[in-house]
Parts: C-alpha cells; structure tokens; sequence
C-alpha cells in the first residue's frame, strides 16, 4: 500500500528497568513490548529494519513469527542515542526514496490505525517531518514540543536540557516520527552530542530541518495514553493496565460476557469466541484460544491453551500448553499440564493431574489421578485414586489404556504397560504386567482374576 521505510529503535539495554533483561523484551499484557510495537506495522507493506544492540539474539527470536515480513537488522553496538541508532539504518534510508517511518521499541499502546492514518497524513501533507505530539497533564521525562507565536514546531528539547519554562509546556515528542528520506541522511551526516546526556539525538533533527526550511508538521494524537514509553516497571505497569482494560472491551465488544474486567487478565493474543462466560479472577495467557459457549469459572489459568465449546473449566483449574475438546468438563483443581489433549465430551474431574496424556473422547478421570506419559482410550473410566506411576526414578516410560476400560479404584499402573481394551482392574491392584484386552485383574501385583480367552 505505502511506499514506506520503518525503523524501530531497540538496542538499548532499559537500565531503568533494572533487569537482566532488555526493556523491549519486558511483556505487556503477555507479548514483548517491541512486538507490540511492530505489530502496528500490519498492513503497512514496510521494509522494516530493526537497530539492535543487547542481547540481539533473543530479539530476533521473539520477532520469527513475523520473519513472513521484510524485516531486517542492524547493529548499534554502542549506544550512543537515538539518532545515532537511525544512523545504524544509513544504508536502508539512502537506498530508499520518500518517507521513513521512525518508532521507539518502548511504545506498546500505539494503535495501528493511528500509526496508518500519521503516515497518510504526512504523505498527503507532502512535509518532510512529521511529529507525533500528545499532551500529558505530567510531561515528565519527556522530551517537549517547542513552538513559536504561530504554532510552528521549532524544536524539541528533553528534560534534562529543558529551563524551567520549557519544562512546564505539556506537549510532548511521542518518538514516532515520519521523515523524508533525504532530510533524515543530511541530519545524520551532520549530527553533533552537544546535549547534557552527551547523546546523538533524533529530536535535534527538529532545529536542523527549520533551519533548512523544510516543511515540517506535527500530529496530535486524542488518546495519550497511546504514547507512553516505558522506561521503568512503574511505566510498564500503567501500560499494562490500559493495555488489559483495551483487550477487555474489545471481547465484550465481541459477545462475550466478563463478569469482572477488574479481576479479569487476557493477554493481547488470546482469541475468545462469542458467548463464552467467564468468571473473576482468570488469567488468560499466551495464545490461548477458547471456543464458543465455553463457561470458565473462578480463579483459572489457562497458559497456550486450545479450548473447545461447550467445555466447562470448573474453579482453580490450571491449564498449560493443552487442548481440551468439545463438550468436556474439567476441574474444580484439575492441572493439566503441557502436552495434554482431552479429547470431546470428557470428564477431567477434581484433583486431577495429567501431563503429556491423551484422554480420548468420551473417557472419565473424575477425581484424584495422576496420568503421565499415558494415553486412556475412549469411554474408559478411571477410578478414584488411580496412579500412573511413569517414572522409575531415572526414566519415565508410557502407559496405555485401551478403550471401554475399567480401573478400579487406587490402581497403581506401573510403567511401561499396556491395559488393553475392555479390561478391568479390581480397586487397589498394583498393575506390573500388560493386561490383554477384556481381562479383569486384581491383587498386589496384579494377576489375572477373569480371563477373556478361558472364557471362550
Ligand atoms: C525519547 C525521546 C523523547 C521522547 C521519548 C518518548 C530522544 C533524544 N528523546 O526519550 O523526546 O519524549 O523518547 O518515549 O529521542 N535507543 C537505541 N539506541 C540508543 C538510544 C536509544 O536503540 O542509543 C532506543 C531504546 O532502546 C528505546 C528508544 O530508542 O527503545 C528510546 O530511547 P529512550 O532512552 O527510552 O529515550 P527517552 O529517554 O525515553
Ligand atoms: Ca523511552
């Protein structure tokens, strides 16, 4: 659609953050600051080039699933402001014609429609520069919008550089900057670090291109929240409320009830159907997905989970890296633990723990179990109490029980093993042996107690 040219700033380290961590990398509302940040970009048709610094690597990797984009890296080594960081992109800017397109890797809450219609508007504009401005009631830390007697933008001035006056102005540099390509080369040739910082900075580009008389615009976004960089967990920390009540609206908007959006916690990419119900105090995280007319109750938290419809998740129920099938009830205080698939119209009940287990459709497992490495069968019933005991204290080894199976309550299944389909386990066996398919077994350990084959 544009012709346009991106580039997201995000070498530097975020000290005030005070993390191991860099602060791009921090999660608001679940996902990586700087893919909030990028993913403004959808449906622009950039070339976007990234400047990178720390930890570039776990950058990069945060940012594959987009690798479908033209997106690409460079360098800053030494991070020696922000202009100096858009200088790491020189060979990109000269290499392209009209506007580039300049973000802050810290900014989340900017919405994509905002970010289309800035460069639309400075397109249209045909200006050189273009600053996106918002007012703060505290403009603090930011760097501030200078304008003469007739609203022009002179210049804009941090704070550690700004006089008394200067700092009381309210309007403030968001970082988000469209500049025309050869304006942006001629600054960045030019550049100096006469700051009190010491700093190459981007927002001297301002007095640089008055002083050529470039036309120069600025944009104020109506919501300024959508501006707030984050430089340290207090930031994050607001970023991160506004950003969840966004997402809450959006799914109520989207027909679905949240009894308390207070106590409610969906991250930006979980994807809800209509008509779900979903009780207070949930944690909703990742990528996970939940279908139509599923009812979770209080005090969940379901982490990359694939929820069907119908499904039921009952209180304090915790579920990871699983998918649950249409129709299933699950919990009170079930853990389903990563690499879990409960198949349609099953019963996962209370106390319930399972981890790398298929439960096929229509299989109970109504309370008290632990099932690891296991798969149950269809219509199989576990009993009260049953132990798939996977792991001999240096390997863990698997366990399968057939379908229309029968175990007896506080049956300990000792791995490997087989229960074939049919078969059945008398309350209390300690199953050491493969059972073949219609056999009842009982005893410690278990032994045959009714045999399929005599019988016939
Ligand atoms: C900057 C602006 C300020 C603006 C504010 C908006 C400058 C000089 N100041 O201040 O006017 O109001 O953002 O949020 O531009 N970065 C690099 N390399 C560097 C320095 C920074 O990649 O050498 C990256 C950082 O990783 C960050 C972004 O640029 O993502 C902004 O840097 P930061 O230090 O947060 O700037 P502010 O002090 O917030
Ligand atoms: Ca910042």
């Amino acid at each position: 659609m544009t012709d346009l040219l991106s580039i997201i700033l995000a070498a530097g380290k975020g000290t005030r953050m005070k993390s191991d961590k860099i602060k791009v990398l921090h999660p608001v509302a679940g996902k990586p600051i700087i893919k909030h940040v990028l993913n403004t970009l959808d449906g622009l048709n950039s070339k976007i080039v990234n400047v990178v610094g720390h930890q570039k690597e776990k950058v990069q990797a945060e940012l594959e699933d987009l690798d479908m984009w033209d997106l690409n890296y460079v360098v800053q080594s030494e991070q020696l402001g922000t202009g100096h960081a858009v200088k790491q992109a020189e060979s990109y800017i000269a290499e392209h014609e009209g506007a580039v397109l300049v973000l802050y890797g810290d900014t989340p809450l900017l919405r994509k429609e905002t970010i289309a219609e800035f460069v639309k508007e400075h397109q249209q504009n045909n200006s050189d520069l273009t600053v996106m401005t918002a007012f703060f009631d505290n403009p603090e830390g930011y760097g501030r919008i200078v304008k003469d007697q007739e609203g022009n933008l002179t210049a804009i001035v941090e704070e550690k550089d700004a006089a008394p006056e200067t700092k009381k102005i309210k309007e403030v540099n968001s970082g988000v900057n469209c500049i025309d390509s050869e304006l942006l080369q001629d600054f960045i040739a030019n550049m100096d670090n006469n700051n009190a910082q010491q700093e190459y900075y981007l927002t001297d580009i301002i007095e640089f291109a008055v002083n050529k008389n470039k036309k120069i615009n600025t944009y104020t976004v109506q919501d300024a929240d959508e501006i707030i960089g984050i430089n340290s967990r207090k930031q994050q920390a607001e970023a991160e409320q506004i950003l969840r009540s966004r997402i809450i609206d959006q799914h109520l908007t989207n027909g679905v009830t949240i009894i308390d959006p207070e106590t409610t916690f969906i991250d930006a990419e979980v994807e809800i159907e209509q008509d779900v119900t979903i009780y207070p105090f949930n944690y909703l995280e990742g990528k996970t997905k939940v279908a139509k007319n599923t009812v979770i109750n209080q005090n969940c938290k379901l982490k990359n989970a694939i929820i069907g419809k119908n499904v039921e998740i009952l209180s304090n129920t915790i579920i990871k890296e699983s998918k649950v099938g249409d129709g299933t009830n699950v919990g009170p205080f079930a853990y389903l633990r990563p690499g879990s698939i409960v198949e349609d119209n099953c019963k996962i009940g209370d106390f319930v723990e399972l981890k790398k287990t298929t439960v096929k459709s229509g299989a109970k497992v109504p309370h008290l179990c632990y099932a690891g490495d296991a798969e149950i069968g269809e219509r199989t019933n576990i009993g009260a109490g049953t132990i798939f005991a996977n792991y001999d204290g240096e390997n863990k080894f698997q366990i399968k029980v057939g379908k229309d199976a029968f175990i007896g309550s506080d049956s300990i299944l000792i791995a490997p093993l087989t229960i074939g389909d049919q078969a059945k386990t008398a309350a209390g066996s300690v199953v050491t042996k493969d059972v073949n398919s219609g056999d009842t077994v009982m005893g410690v350990p278990a032994r045959i107690y009714k045999s399929q084959k005599q019988e016939d």
